[in-house]
């Protein structure tokens, strides 16, 4: 059967191909975003796959081997590699979508994803994950399964799209269309035009493909290039990254590219993020009883060295410590809004995080300084639940949000948002209006320090004058609801689209 005819009858046959998907790598909200929307395109009937790389963290055990090997010719040479197969663990509906994991030991077999934590980006990446792109194609091959569309998320899958359009187009994927979504413009792979063999291009066609950046080579530039059609994650920052102020430089190509891009919102994996039944939790709550809740902010206080007090609110971040989250203007020795929202406002700040180390080493500072501020350096995924659901605001002061998850999860779990006026926050909280009773967040006009203040003192403000209204605003966030069911038909739509226009 030839691959377009399963794309006719319904059901579509998609692979994704991703740095990250959790529970086996994540760094960010890109992990959740490709997990949860496989769970939903496969809910939907469509036979998704996942291809991962066997990072040196992920456990083989479990794992089942495909026969070796698997070669993939690449920049003048065949490297041998080995394929595991697993499943991606699924608590509502049991597992059902196959992970492949691409096992290169001497490119994958390392303790980080991108980088060894506290340590610049490995500098083979370029290589690493343009292995991992070539692999694509080269397992399709073998499994004998080729699939309608292959879905690339972020740079380091960005040269798919550029090989289904080089390399392919008369192969067996001549029907197969590639999809590119945008999480984060701000990271596109850029590298050294020396490092242009290792991507196994033909010389002549790279103008072609591109990858060309003044001097550099940019994979996401050359994935927008080749792609068949492009999304980012929220409809807000689709028309924002068409702008020379947030196209990160890749502006001007996508508005000349403006027709095939769509901005499609990220759904939550309600399997995982439920304050009913999260695993992660020692308590549970919901609308009609919330209770528990103030037992989980004494937890998280006790956790985080904060003391147990009911009199002030908690505020809280989950977050990558990157200029990206605003943290510049949080901590600026000068003029930041931090220690001014410690010293002169009545609340504690919880925060989890970790990233860029002048940030850690200003936060620790700034928490040995300040015994209202609880502060954990580091990636916990527990701690991560516990704080969404012991608090009773979430900030997220970010200079730009493709779309953010964190927000999403807040409003879940009951905890209010305070957040920047930008990209998918903009699409996914309601705004606070006092004099109609309704919303369910505060906006951050714009992310500066004093902007930022004059948040966080109006969500802190109406927390001791009118406790109702709090109430009221915790209780219509809970109802909010973000399916992945809708994020995998909008999907479906756009892959259907792509197919047509062949
Ligand atoms: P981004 O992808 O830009 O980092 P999102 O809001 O989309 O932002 O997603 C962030 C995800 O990463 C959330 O699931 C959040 O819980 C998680 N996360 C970020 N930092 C940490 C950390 N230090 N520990 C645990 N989880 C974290
Ligand atoms: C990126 C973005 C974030 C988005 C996530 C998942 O890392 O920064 O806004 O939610 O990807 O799409």
């Amino acid at each position: 059967m030839s691959s377009n005819a399963s794309a006719d009858d319904g059901a579509l046959r998609i692979l994704m191909v991703c740095s990250e998907a959790m529970p086996f790598a994540k760094a960010g909200g890109l992990g959740d975003a490709v997990s949860a929307l496989c769970h939903g395109l496969r809910q939907l009937g469509h036979d998704v796959r996942l291809l991962l790389p066997r990072y040196g963290f992920i456990d083989l055990t479990t794992l089942e081997e495909l026969p070796r090997p698997l070669g993939v010719p690449i920049g003048g040479q065949e490297l041998w590699t080995a394929v595991y197969r697993g499943m991606l663990p699924d608590g509502l509906h049991g597992d059902t979508v196959t992970v492949y994991f691409l096992d290169y030991r001497q490119f994958f077999d390392r303790a980080g994803i991108y980088n060894t934590p506290g340590q610049p980006e490995y500098d083979d990446n370029p290589r690493r994950y343009a292995l991992l792109c070539r692999a694509a194609f080269q397992l399709c091959r073998k499994l004998h399964w080729i699939p309608d569309i292959l879905h690339a998320h972020d740079w380091p899958a960005a040269l798919v799209p550029v090989y289904n359009r080089l390399l392919e187009a008369h192969s067996e994927f001549s029907f197969s269309r590639a999809v590119l979504s945008i999480h984060n413009i701000g990271y596109q792979g850029i590298t050294a035009r020396r490092q242009l063999d290792s991507l196994g291009l033909p010389a002549a066609r790279i103008e072609e493909s591109g990858l060309l950046f003044g001097e550099a080579i940019n994979l996401l530039k050359g994935g927008i290039t080749c792609a068949d059609a492009l999304v980012t994650v929220s409809p807000q920052h689709a028309i924002e990254i068409t702008s020379p102020e947030h196209g990160f430089g890749l502006d001007a190509l996508l508005r000349a590219r403006q027709s095939r891009l769509e901005g499609i919102i990220n759904g939550m994996d309600e399997s995982v993020w439920d304050p009913r039944i999260d695993p992660l939790l020692p308590h549970h709550y919901g609308t009609d009883d919330p209770g528990n809740k103030a037992r989980l902010k004494r937890t998280l206080q006790l956790e985080m060295g904060l003391a147990p007090r009911t009199d002030v609110p908690l505020l809280a971040m989950v977050s990558r410590l990157a200029t990206q989250k605003g943290f510049h203007e949080l901590c600026d020795h000068q003029r930041g809004a931090l220690p001014r929202i410690l010293e002169v406002l009545p609340v504690q700040i919880a925060i989890l995080g970790s990233g860029d180390p002048r940030f850690e080493q200003r936060l620790r500072e700034l928490s040995r300084l300040h015994p209202n501020l609880g502060l954990i350096v580091g990636y916990q995924e527990r701690l991560a639940h516990l704080v969404q659901a012991g608090a009773d605001f979430f900030l997220m002061p970010s200079r730009y949000e493709p779309c953010g998850l964190n927000q999403m999860y807040a409003l879940r779990y009951g905890t209010i948002p305070i957040v920047s006026r930008t990209g998918g926050l903009v699409d996914s909280v309601d705004e606070f209006d006092p004099l109609n009773d309704s919303g369910d967040g505060f906006f951050i006009d714009t992310p500066t320090p004093w902007m930022i203040f004059d948040a966080v003192s109006r969500a802190v403000r109406l927390w001791h004058s009118d406790p109702e209204a709090v109430k009221r605003m915790r209780c219509r966030a809970m109802q909010r609801r973000f399916p992945i069911a809708d994020t995998a038909a909008a999907y479906v739509n756009l892959y259907r689209r792509a197919l047509s226009d062949r």
